[in-house]
């Protein structure tokens, strides 16, 4: 189970972690050897808080976000169940997961997106894979509505995180972490969007704690963009708004799950603007050399949100999930980052001493 000795080579999650999985007996795992990333101390933020601060970085998993997890396990069962095709909504890495462990299976995948509202790489993503992309008039949450309607009625297995089975693959994120750091930790902050990820968490943790590989559960805390927020106002968001467009939802389908997790850890929600995720998302890749999409960096932005508002962290040990890679979505980092400086020289070692201030 460890990933810790020298000679041990990852298998994905489901091999690595089948006995902790709620999944049917002989699910044969169709992976693309998901999970198993890595757990990165920032001294950043750690120095700033004065405790222990670890990103776990899920942009290193194959489709470049935490959504493998959850559908390596939906799709071996999808296909353990005999589906021949599967369907989701997503604001994009969902939809690029779902197609990739599609085509390695041999299903059909049928994305349902928000029209012009997903990254253009996330959407390449997947086209390459073979998915038929239908654009649909409407948020992430008419997307949902469609997909569960389509599932319903024609024969396509539905792997959004609403498939319980989702759920007991991301929960391996939880085990993970307690397996590197040796326990849980005090505090565990994420982004969150249809809440899938932090119910998942939550999971991982009690179902650790409950059979004695860790001694305690984190407070969980987890941030919304301040457009997209309705976890913290309490009421679903009719058009939810945020250039953090994975996490564009006003209505998650993990809703109550999510809450409970907040209610027993003694966490809480909160929403931050979309300045202040984007200028995380800068600071981090500057400082920590972790590039991360804008959602994921609400976790780092809900942190030092709170540091300003005088919360502290001192002597504590925190995890801060970074959902997805940077490269998901160069067009928001270039627009945030302002005027691209354009040097260019005749090929001279002293012209290029010169423009670099040697
Ligand atoms: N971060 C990223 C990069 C995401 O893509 C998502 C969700 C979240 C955070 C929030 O996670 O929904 O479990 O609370 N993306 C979904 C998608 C909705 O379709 O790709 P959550």
């Amino acid at each position: 189970m460890s990933n810790q000795s020298a000679v041990h080579q990852w298998r994905g999650v489901i091999e690595e972690y089948r006995p902790l999985l709620d999944i049917p007996d002989g699910t044969p795992a169709i992976s693309l050897g998901e999970g198993g990333t890595p757990l990165v101390h920032s001294e950043w933020l750690s120095g700033l808080t004065g405790g222990e601060v670890w990103l776990k970085i899920e942009g290193n998993n194959p489709t470049g976000s935490f959504k493998d997890r959850g559908m390596t396990a939906a799709i071996s069962v999808a296909v353990f169940e005999g589906a021949k095709a599967c369907v989701c909504a997503s604001t994009g890495n969902t939809s690029a997961s779902m197609a990739a462990y599609a085509a390695k299976a041999g299903l059909t995948p049928i994305v349902l997106v928000p029209e012009g509202k997903i990254a253009p790489s996330k959407l390449a993503q997947a086209l390459v894979h073979g998915a038929k992309v239908i654009q649909v008039r409407g948020n992430f949450d008419d997307c949902l509505k469609l997909s569960r309607g389509l599932a319903d009625t024609y024969p396509v297995a539905l792997v959004n995180s609403v498939n319980p089975v989702r759920l007991e693959g991301q929960k391996t994120a939880a085990f993970e972490v307690v397996d590197r750091l040796g326990d849980a930790p005090d505090y565990h902050l994420m982004p969150i969007g249809n809440a899938g990820n932090m119910s998942a968490y939550w999971l991982g943790y009690q179902q650790y704690a409950a059979s004695g590989r860790a001694t305690k559960k984190p407070v969980m805390r987890a941030f919304q963009a301040e457009g997209a927020a309705p976890l913290v106002l309490g009421h679903p968001v009719d058009y939810p708004e945020t250039k953090a467009t994975a996490i564009r939802i006003g209505n998650p389908a993990s809703w109550k799950l999510a809450e409970t997790a907040r209610d027993e850890s003694g966490g809480r929600f909160a929403a931050l603007s979309d300045q202040r995720i984007l200028a995380a998302q800068a600071e981090l890749a500057r400082r920590d050399g972790v590039f991360v999409e804008p959602a994921s960096a609400a976790g780092v932005a809900g942190m030092l949100s709170e540091l300003e508002a005088g919360e502290s962290y001192a002597g504590a040990t925190v995890v801060i999930t970074v959902t997805g890679h940077g490269l998901k979505d160069t067009g928001t980092a270039l627009e945030f980052f302002g005027d691209i400086p354009h040097v260019v020289i005749d090929s001279e070692i002293e012209s290029a001493a010169a423009a670099a201030g040697l």
